[in-house]
């Protein structure tokens, strides 16, 4: 059973054998977070034990780091800072008690109404006079001077992404929008003149049975590195790191770093804008030839084939020519492959893409047995949610995504990583847009057909996509369409919650 069903039962049950005492705050009885059967669950609360003999402060991480894709409402507030003295003193004393840990969310008992979690640019830390060397070069810069080396046309950049005047992101969550809004009225009159807004994006969990899913229609959010000393119950398929891959001076960070910063985390903000009427009728319009199948199937497998899953969330490496719904949902499963068959004798890795595509995005994103080793020290926490609103029907009837901006839809993209240069830098740069990785392979694999970019050039320049066709593993088609466009970001520092008043604020 799910830990937040739990709770939800646990916490119905003691609150009608007591009355609430009136000194109590009001609690919540339902979780702010979503959990999916298909993703793993958090640990429970107890876990702070042994994070604490691995060095994890869990009452000083910020929650949004280490709860993967659970948020159910999320707004993203970017600001600008005018008024560093009042900024400051506002910070410490009333906004820093209000930024919750990882350990407040693990329960519902102890969740807030809503999360609020805080991060800072570069131009922010210098605005607010902290001038220590965090130890990534590429969060000093800023991610507008990253575009190019990422892949992204900056002429598609949302105009208030473009340079480094965004100081800091404001992260409030929680299950239902009026929360969310609750908390930025707050926040807002918290700070007052002393910040301005330069942008802000609301997301959200899916409506209905798509919750979970991104709005192409696939599940996400199943496959997370399992963090040494966080995650609870390591599952088959999961990648065990070090802390310090995600967290800044914990076991396994290598990079000097301040004394005050341990326990933080740089989060790489995208907006990745998709383009859902049109992703849907290039799948519609490609049905592969697997003679077993119809034609919608055959469709839907030349979907599955791009993303490596089914919109379930059952990888095609363990389902590869029907969706298994049930596999989908046993996260003790669902992620337990390699992409090397290893009951199977004889099998070419090499040169065998018959159940996935070497392209696929999650093979892109992380090769598993293509690479000698999993301690490839690229991985990443993804935190992201969806944003927009769902497909209109005119929409759908015209294939084609509407021009007005109140339509616009995609991916809030957020990960986190102890460094940038390693991780989301790395994998966009030197996997997904690299048409010739995963190296050694008998045919080139070709950009990831979902987020691969033909770097400095026009959005529809084609690129070769293999693999697609389980008939032919030699066959390369061109991809002369985009699915998504970056429409830009930047990258943040999450500091420990202690460092809000220690440092940051004096
Ligand atoms: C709109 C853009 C994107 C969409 C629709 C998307 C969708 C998905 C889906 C459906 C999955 C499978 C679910 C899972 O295994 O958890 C996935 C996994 C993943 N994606 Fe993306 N993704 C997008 C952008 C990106 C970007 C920009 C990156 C990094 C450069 C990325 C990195 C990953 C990683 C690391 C995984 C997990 C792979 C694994 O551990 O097996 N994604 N994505
Ligand atoms: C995971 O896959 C391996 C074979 O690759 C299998 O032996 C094992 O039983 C699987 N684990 C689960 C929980 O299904
Ligand atoms: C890939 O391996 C599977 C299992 O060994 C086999 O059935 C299939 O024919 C192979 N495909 C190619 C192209 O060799
Ligand atoms: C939309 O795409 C589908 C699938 O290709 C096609 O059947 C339909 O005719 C298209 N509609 C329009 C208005 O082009
Ligand atoms: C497979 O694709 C390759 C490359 O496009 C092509 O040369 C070859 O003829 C195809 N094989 C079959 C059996 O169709």
């Amino acid at each position: 059973m799910k830990l937040s069903y739990l709770s939800i039962v646990i916490g119905l049950a003691v609150q009608s054998a007591l009355a609430v005492p009136k000194q109590v705050k009001p609690r919540r009885t339902t979780s702010i977070l979503i959990n999916p059967d298909a993703q793993p669950d958090l640990p429970s609360p107890n876990v702070a034990a042994s994070s604490a003999d691995a060095g994890l402060n869990l009452d000083d991480i910020q929650g949004d780091v280490l709860i993967g894709m659970k948020n159910n409402k999320e707004l993203f507030f970017f600001f600008g800072i005018k008024d560093a003295p009042t900024f400051k003193s506002k910070l410490a004393s009333d906004i820093k008690p209000l930024v919750t840990s990882i350990n407040q969310l693990l329960s519902v008992d102890t969740q807030p109404v809503t999360s609020v979690n805080i991060a800072f640019s570069k131009t922010g830390l210098d605005t607010l006079g902290v001038t220590d060397d965090l130890g990534e070069s590429l969060f000093d810069a800023g991610q507008f001077a990253d575009a190019a080396a990422l892949g992204d046309l900056t002429s598609n950049w949302d105009p208030e992404f473009k340079g480094t005047s965004i100081h800091g992101l404001i992260l409030l969550a929680s299950d239902t929008v009026q929360n969310v809004d609750d908390e930025l009225a707050n926040v807002q009159s918290i700070f007052g003149d002393s910040i301005t807004e330069i942008k802000r994006i609301s997301g959200a969990a899916r409506p209905g049975d798509q919750v979970g899913h991104e709005h192409f229609g696939f599940m996400d959010g199943i496959s997370q590195p399992a963090i040494q000393g966080f995650t609870e119950n390591v599952l088959p398929g999961q990648a065990l790191v070090n802390p310090g891959e995600i967290l800044l001076g914990t076991t396994g960070d290598s990079i000097a770093r301040p004394d005050w910063a341990v326990g933080g985390s740089f989060l790489a903000f995208r907006k990745i804008q998709q383009m859902v009427p049109e992703f849907t009728k290039f799948v519609a319009d490609r049905p592969l030839a697997v003679p077993e199948l119809t034609e919608q199937e055959n469709s839907d497998l030349f979907g599955a084939r791009l993303i490596g899953r089914w919109k379930s969330g059952a990888p095609i490496d363990l389902a590869p020519l029907r969706d298994d719904p049930d596999l989908a949902a046993d996260s003790t499963r669902n992620n337990n492959f390699t992409f090397d068959h290893p009951g199977v004798s004889g099998f070419a890795l090499a040169t065998n893409q018959t159940d996935c595509p070497f392209s696929a995005h999650i093979r892109k994103v992380r090769p598993r047995a293509d690479l000698a080793s999993e301690a490839t020290g690229h991985h990443m926490l993804r935190a992201g949610i969806p944003f927009g609103p769902e497909v209109t029907d005119a929409e759908r009837a015209s294939n084609t995504s509407s021009t007005d901006a109140d339509l616009e839809r995609g991916l809030a993209f957020v990960t986190y990583q102890s460094s940038i240069q390693n991780g989301l830098h790395f994998v966009q740069q030197a996997w997904v847009n690299n048409a010739n990785f995963i190296f050694g392979k008998a045919t080139p694999p070709g950009v990831d057909p979902l987020i691969g970019r033909a770097a400095n050039s026009a959005l529809d320049t084609p690129r070769p996509v293999s693999g697609t066709n389980p008939l032919n593993s030699t066959e390369i088609f061109s991809l002369d369409i985009e699915f998504i466009i970056n429409r830009g970001g930047e990258y943040f520092f999450s500091p420990p919650i202690s460092a809000i008043d220690s440092q940051l604020a004096v």
